[in-house]
């Protein structure tokens, strides 16, 4: 999509974990449709993943491994913006200003935040805020800041952050009201990708695909790993030679995901005849995942050597987000009465 021509659609990824058949499905693969019919700007959240990873070497390596997943999935670098969240240091400069329009009773509502406090009361602590830093307090305020600075109309995210967008929308409306005759900042929308499809994959055993869970099938783990965990998720114990239901079968709901629409049917009527086993489904779903995923993985795996192109791509990134940046953050600073 051509600059200036179209609507804006931004998302930040964190790096917290290496990306996994999920976050494929349900992040990657709609956020690069996504970008065919707006102006994508796609980011590494790093400075989010801080409130949590403290160990630099894992943080410099999620970080490599998300971008690089992103870039082998078919993000392409010369139509979106794809950067570094810590490349662009006006980031940091909004986030004050905005942090001083954003009330204080707004933060205490954000669910990351009041999870927290809630765990600490049922771990019996007398101090609620025990073990919270101001990272995870002010998260919305960086979050808010990462939308509006890139000027979104639409931000495609998981239902669990569609909070942080609503209150992005809030802070914009405070800065709005107060400065609004000289600036006025673009209100975002949350897009929930999986209300289109419904889908979220079952992971490893059986509950919803998730870090949190442990339970995830890396998305470019090597192949004879993706082997053994494809084997690793539960099936019942129905008779090879009865008919099965192809919809309460967690291995067919991946395969349905990156099967071929053809190879779908066939095995969903092959299941409900009944004469196909569950390890002849798991081997189906093995060869359509290895399939489709080996050259991404050739790709990902070219990237995250040492000195490959990638760190390239993400300082040719970050020069892009921060031209576009500098125009908002300087019609912002006049407006509060910096310039
Ligand atoms: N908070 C998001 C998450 O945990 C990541 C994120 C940071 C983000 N900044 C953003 C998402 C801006 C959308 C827009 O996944």
């Amino acid at each position: 999509m051509a600059a200036g021509s179209a609507k804006v659609s931004l998302t930040g990824i964190k790096p917290t974990g290496e990306p996994h058949l999920g976050n494929y499905i349900g992040a990657i693969r709609p956020a690069l449709k996504l970008a065919q019919n707006y102006e994508a700007v796609y980011f590494i959240a790093d400075y989010h993943a801080l409130t949590t990873i403290r160990d630099p070497e894992l943080l410099r390596h999620y970080t490599r491994s998300v971008a690089a997943s992103w870039i082998a999935s078919g993000l392409d670098p010369d139509q979106v913006v794809f950067y570094r969240q810590s490349d662009v240091p006006e980031i940091f400069e909004l986030t004050w200003i905005m942090a001083c329009m954003t009330g204080k009773g707004l933060m205490n509502r954000a669910h990351a935040y009041k999870a927290a406090r809630d765990r600490n009361q049922e771990a019996g602590k007398e101090d609620l805020d025990t073990g919270i830093n101001m990272g995870l307090y002010n998260y919305p305020v960086l979050m808010a800041v990462d939308i509006l600075i890139m000027e979104a109309d639409v931000v495609p995210v998981g239902r669990d952050q569609m909070q942080h967008v609503e209150i992005a929308a809030d802070i914009a409306g405070s800065f709005n009201h107060v400065y609004g005759k000289s600036y006025k900042f673009k209100i975002p929308d949350a897009i929930i990708p999986d209300a289109d499809t419904g889908h979220t994959l079952p992971g490893v055993d059986g509950r919803k695909m998730s870090k949190s869970y442990d339970n995830t099938i890396p998305l470019f783990c090597p192949e004879a790993q993706l082997k053994k965990l494809v084997k690793r998720i539960p099936t019942d114990s129905t008779p090879v030679e009865d008919p099965k239901d192809p919809d309460s079968s967690n291995v067919f709901q991946i395969l349905e995901q990156f099967a071929t629409s053809d190879v779908a049917a066939n095995v969903r009527q092959r299941l409900q005849a009944g004469g196909m086993g569950w390890g002849d489904l798991k081997n189906q779903l093995f060869e359509v995942l290895n399939d489709q995923l080996s050259p991404l993985r050739d790709r990902y795996n070219a990237l995250m050597e040492p000195d490959s192109e990638l760190d390239g791509l993400l300082a040719a990134g970050a020069e892009k987000a921060r031209k576009r940046v500098l125009p908002v953050l300087s019609q912002a600073r006049k407006a509060i009465g910096m310039a």
